[in-house]
C-alpha cells in the first residue's frame, strides 16, 4: 500500500468521523513517524509491512470511537501540541478563550500569581507560564496521574520550572493570596452525562468530566474556598456549561455580591465563561 491508498483507504473506513480527512492523516503521520508535509511530498511511496500493520491497528481504534488524540497521544492547544494520556481530558477549543481572557486581563491588572484549579494535561498553567513570565503560577489537580501528564507538559514546552503543580482538591493547597483564578472544572450535570457522545463517555476520565446534579458542585465549592484568597482587585475565570450561565452568574452574584460579573459566549455562541472581577 502507498501513502495515497493508505489515506484514502483509512478515510473510507473512518466515514463515521466528522473529520475523516484529518482523522486518517494524523494517524499516518503517528505510524510512519511523519509530518503533514512528508506524507504530501511522497504520495507514492509505499509502507513497509510493519508500518502498515500498525496504520492499521490505529484506524481500527479509531473505529471503536476512540478519539485521535488518545491513540497519537497529543492533542494542540493554543498552538503547542500537548501530551495526553487517558488519565486527562483533551484539551477543547472553548477552553483557548479561557486563557486568552486571562492573558487580557493580566496585560491590565497588576497579576503576581495565579492558579489553575484542576490542570489536568497542564495545557491552561502552561500556555499562561509562557505569555505571563513575570507571574507566579499553581497548578493543581486531585489525580496525581493527571500531574504527572501536566508536569510532562510544563518539560516539554519549558516552563517547568515557572509553574508549582500540587495534587489535593481545589484550592487546599493555596497557602497565600492570589490575583487571579483560573478554573476548567468538571461541569456535566447528571441530564447531560446521559445525552453526552460515546466517545467522550468511554474514555475520557469520568473524574474530569462530571460536576453533580447540576454539573455545578465543584464551581460552587470553588467559589466559596476562593473568597478569602482572592487578593483585592483579583478575578476568578471560570469555563461553564452552554446551559449553565444563568445559575453561574446567579451563584457568582450570591458569593461575590460586590464583583463585576459577566458570562460570555463561545465561538458557537453559547454561554461558556464565567469572569468574576472585584476591581474598582
Ligand atoms: C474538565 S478537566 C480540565 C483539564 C484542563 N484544565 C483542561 O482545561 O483541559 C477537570 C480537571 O479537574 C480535576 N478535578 C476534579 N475534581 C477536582 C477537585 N476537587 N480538585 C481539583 N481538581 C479536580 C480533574 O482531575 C480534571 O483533571
Amino acid at each position: 500500500m502507498i501513502i495515497r491508498e493508505a489515506l484514502l483507504w483509512a478515510r473510507r473506513q473512518l466515514q463515521a468521523s466528522p473529520t475523516p480527512h484529518e482523522d486518517a492523516r494524523l494517524l499516518l503521520q503517528h505510524a510512519l513517524e511523519a509530518g503533514h508535509t512528508f506524507l504530501a511530498a511522497h504520495s507514492e511511496q509505499a509502507l513497509t509491512a510493519e508500518q502498515e500493520h500498525l496504520f492499521r491497528a490505529l484506524v481500527a481504534r479509531a473505529r471503536q470511537l476512540e478519539p485521535i488524540p488518545y491513540i497519537t497521544g497529543e492533542a494542540p492547544f493554543c498552538g503547542l501540541e500537548f501530551i495526553v494520556t487517558p488519565d486527562v481530558l483533551i484539551p477543547r477549543p472553548e477552553t483557548e478563550q479561557l486563557v486568552e481572557g486571562a492573558i487580557a486581563r493580566a496585560a491590565t491588572h497588576p497579576t503576581k500569581s495565579l492558579v489553575d484549579v484542576g490542570t489536568g494535561s497542564g495545557c491552561i498553567a502552561v500556555v499562561l507560564a509562557r505569555r505571563l513570565e513575570q507571574t507566579d503560577i499553581l497548578a493543581t489537580d486531585v489525580s496525581a496521574a493527571a500531574l504527572d501528564v501536566a508536569r510532562r507538559n510544563a518539560l516539554r514546552h519549558g516552563v517547568v520550572d515557572r509553574v508549582k503543580f500540587h495534587q489535593g482538591k481545589l484550592l487546599e493547597a493555596l497557602d497565600a493570596p492570589v490575583d487571579l483564578v483560573v478554573a476548567n472544572l468538571p461541569y456535566v450535570s447528571d441530564s447531560e452525562w446521559t445525552a453526552l457522545d460515546d466517545a467522550v463517555k468511554w474514555y475520557e476520565p469520568v473524574g474530569a468530566l462530571r460536576g453533580g446534579p447540576d454539573g455545578l458542585d465543584l464551581i460552587h465549592r470553588l467559589l466559596h474556598q476562593v473568597r478569602p484568597l482572592l487578593r483585592p482587585n483579583g478575578a476568578v475565570f471560570l469555563e461553564i456549561g452552554w446551559r449553565q450561565g444563568d445559575a453561574a452568574r446567579q451563584l457568582a452574584r450570591t458569593l461575590f455580591p460586590a464583583a463585576r460579573i459577566t458570562v460570555e459566549p463561545d465561538y458557537a455562541g453559547h454561554d461558556r465563561m464565567v469572569i468574576i472581577d472585584t476591581s474598582s
